[in-house]
């Protein structure tokens, strides 16, 4: 049975850069012979402007059939005088919360042709790859009670509840642990467990399932020392596996080693293997409709969506190869270039990586 991708452009740059994620799809199924089944709906502010909802039951019915979702970007100021509850960016939430995606995969990689754009020495990240798992769905900024209150006092007290059950640590440890075993096969698990009973409930957790994961050389890590290592000696790392608090953080510092924010993809995923792909980025409204956005992330995101979604790990691998390729050519867009580079619009980018990946 084909595999079923939803794609939801969005608006912004969300449509141009998916343009060429789909041109990129169609030389990758002709390259492999893929059997994939492309449907297309609206998220966002261009739902909102045909449907008046961010997103309607329609596209989500869909989204909850489909074994993907390749996702754009939404927002920008159009809408900015819509209610909270329906703004462009309550289509992308609800997406999340619909289909329960608790696992985020934020990859942190540097292209060695992008070593300059870093804020760390070029020899100190050259060739980093890691790919941070953040728990999206519980922790700290979901726990129950929340609030503030008014003690006897008269003195006012805010707080939170940081609370994870063991079958939330034990899904998201799963995830970790498979995609060290797809990866380089080490997952190091960050959490303050000296300090928060609960994060040592989870170290116990990761424990028990690294059982399970044999392969994979576990090592643990509190949060502190991790941001340390991050910014000291990033390419010591593989999969980092955190809490949703620890891993908003950590996966936001080790962007900024990438250097561009036009490269970075992301994957949020479900027990059942759905998975919603996207940039990191937003929707850049100060440059859609230029032909300037850099369709790298967007290509990348679908290269994951590939690999997590489908199992199609070799097309993965090819398409990453040919955005490579690409970079090495000189080929840049405006916000990865750098002196004697070539210049190139959006569509002359998603051509270029089409051209590599055809012709390897
Ligand atoms: P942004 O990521 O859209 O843009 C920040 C800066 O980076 C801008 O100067 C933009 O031109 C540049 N940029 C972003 N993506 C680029 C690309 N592919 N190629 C070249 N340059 C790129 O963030 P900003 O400006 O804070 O937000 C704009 C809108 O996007 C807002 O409405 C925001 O709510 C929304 N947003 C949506 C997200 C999503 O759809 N997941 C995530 C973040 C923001
Ligand atoms: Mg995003």
């Amino acid at each position: 049975m084909s595999k079923q991708i939803l794609c939801l452009p969005g608006d912004g740059i969300g449509p141009e850069i998916m343009t060429e994620a789909l041109k990129v799809l169609e030389a990758a199924k002709q390259r492999f012979g893929l059997d994939i089944e492309v449907s297309h709906g609206l998220v966002g502010g261009a739902a909102i402007d045909k449907d008046g909802v961010p997103l309607s039951d329609e596209t989500l019915a869909v989204a909850k059939r489909s074994d993907a979702i390749l996702f754009g970007a939404v927002g920008g100021p159009k809408w900015d005088s819509q209610p909270m509850a329906n703004r462009p960016e309550k289509g992308l939430l609800k997406l999340r919360s619909e289909l329960d995606l608790f696992a985020n995969l934020r990859p942190a990689i540097l292209f060695p042709q992008l070593a300059e754009a870093s804020s760390l020495k070029p020899e100190l990240v050259a060739g980093l790859d890691i790919l941070i798992v953040r728990e999206l769905t519980g922790g700290i900024y979901f726990g129950e009670p929340r609030g503030v209150r008014t003690l006897e006092n008269g003195e006012r007290e805010g707080f939170n509840t940081y609370v994870y059950r063991e079958s939330e640590v034990r899904r998201i440890a799963k995830v970790a642990f498979e995609a060290a075993q797809k990866r380089g096969g080490r997952l190091c698990s960050v959490d303050k467990s000296n300090v928060l009973e609960v994060t040592a409930l989870w170290r116990d957790v990761v424990i028990e399932e690294s059982g399970s994961y044999s392969d994979v050389e576990l090592s643990h890590m509190y949060v502190d020392n991790a941001a340390m290592q991050l910014v000291r000696a990033p390419k010591q790392f593989d999969v980092m596996v955190t809490g949703n608090m620890f891993g908003d953080i950590l996966s936001d510092c080790a962007a900024m080693l990438t250097g561009s924010i036009g490269m970075l993809p992301s994957a949020s995923l479900n027990e059942k293997n759905q998975g919603m792909y996207e940039p990191v980025h937003g929707s850049a409204p100060d440059i859609a409709g230029e032909n300037k956005a850099n369709p790298l992330a967007q290509i990348l995101s679908l290269a994951m969506l590939l690999r997590y979604s489908l199992g199609e790990g070799d097309t993965a691998d090819a398409i990453e190869k040919a955005v490579s390729d690409v970079l090495d050519k000189g080929y840049r867009t405006g916000d990865i270039a750098s002196e004697g580079c070539q210049l190139m619009g959006t569509v002359e980018m998603g051509d270029a990586v089409v051209g590599c990946l055809l012709n390897s």
